[in-house]
């Protein structure tokens, strides 16, 4: 009956969830947290969108909820997310000079991070700023804050979050770097020459977040060009956190019993195979169960999807000792 977080730390990982402190109310769901995880992430209570109602004003009673939990239950928190295209509320959306943009993230940030200053275990400073598909040739994404601010955003964003909490791991977080496929190939190549400017600029960068959200489907597999994009990033001489786990099951076999089996076996080959990387640190779940998953409102509704490690009732399934196992072996 070992637990997910005693059998990381013996392989010194830590482990957890991305949680939602309005849930906490729920003493089942409290208790699963607190037997299994050494670290948790909010999946959206420290974003823009939740902290900033509107110009001026921060709303911290979630975010602050979630460090107390989670400092009353020895666990570390990781902060989501500093500067994302996504999740902004519309007045910052409105903003319309470059000055005040700048003006704007730096205060953000200071702020928050300067509020939970030497608590955090980590920050997850610049979240999926590499775009491919958007064509430029630095491989920046044409976001709010590159067109706003310009390309130098990203370092603006680690600079400030230094300076307000030295203790926090600071770390660029990104998706799609995972699988065998030939974008994935682009994207690594982007996120590598992102990385080795932001190195060779001194800015204060300790990890990579690699997201995580695989699949099940047969068509995707996993394995060496991610290994090379992690050795590359151990030579940087960053930690590597798999930041947002879970497995995409909208194409298997939805089978009773099948479904779970393709699921917990897809986490078993993707954690054995990355597991193998020194360089990881934590391995973050996107959810706790089956039941809160963003997967059920992805693409249309797909209240059947069960793409974590436990089931709606909170009942672990064969995807929790598959990852436990694989941690187990590492
Ligand atoms: O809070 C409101 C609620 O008041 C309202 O009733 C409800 C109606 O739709 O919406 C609620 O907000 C939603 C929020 O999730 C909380 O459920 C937003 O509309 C919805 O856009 C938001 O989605 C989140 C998404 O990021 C965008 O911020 C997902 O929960 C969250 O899982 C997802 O997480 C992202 C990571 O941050 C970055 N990496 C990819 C990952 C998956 O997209």
């Amino acid at each position: 009956q070992w637990s997910l977080r005693s059998v990381a730390a013996e392989h010194r990982l830590l482990t957890g969830f991305a949680v939602d402190p309005k849930l906490l109310q729920d003493p089942h769901y409290v208790a699963v947290v607190r037997e299994q995880a050494s670290l948790i992430v909010p999946e959206n209570a420290m974003k823009w969108g939740a902290l900033r109602p509107a110009l001026g004003q921060y709303s911290f009673e979630q975010a602050d909820a979630l460090l107390t939990f989670a400092e009353q239950n020895r666990i570390r928190l990781r902060g989501h997310t500093l500067c994302w295209h996504r999740a902004l509320p519309s007045w910052v959306e409105a903003i319309d000079s470059a000055q005040e943009a700048r003006r704007q993230l730096t205060e953000h940030i200071q702020t928050v991070t300067g509020r939970y200053a030497g608590r955090m275990h980590s920050w997850d400073v610049v979240n999926e700023a590499v775009e491919v598909k958007d064509n430029r040739p630095d491989g920046l994404r044409n976001s709010f804050w590159l067109r706003m601010v310009g390309p130098d955003y990203i370092e603006v964003a680690f600079q400030a979050a230094r300076a307000a909490d030295p203790a926090a791991l600071l770390s660029y977080n990104d998706y799609g770097i995972e699988s065998e496929t030939y974008d994935a190939e682009q994207k690594r190549s982007a996120v590598l020459l992102l990385l080795r400017r932001l190195k060779a600029r001194r800015v204060p960068l300790d990890a990579v977040g690699i997201q995580c959200h695989i699949s099940a489907r047969p068509m995707y597999s996993y394995g060496p060009g991610l290994q090379r994009f992690m050795e590359r990033v151990r030579e940087m001489g960053l930690q590597i956190f798999l930041s947002e786990m879970d497995v995409n099951d909208r194409e298997v076999d939805r089978t009773p019993g099948r479904q779970d089996v393709e699921v917990a076996q897809t986490y078993s080959r993707f954690l054995a195979m990355a597991l193998e990387e020194r360089a990881v640190t934590a391995v973050l779940f996107w959810g706790v169960d089956d039941g809160q998953s963003w997967l059920r409102y992805e693409n249309g509704r797909d209240d059947q999807t069960r793409p974590l490690l436990f089931d709606q009732n909170l009942r672990p399934k064969e995807a929790f000792y598959a990852a436990r196992a694989a941690m187990e072996t590492r």
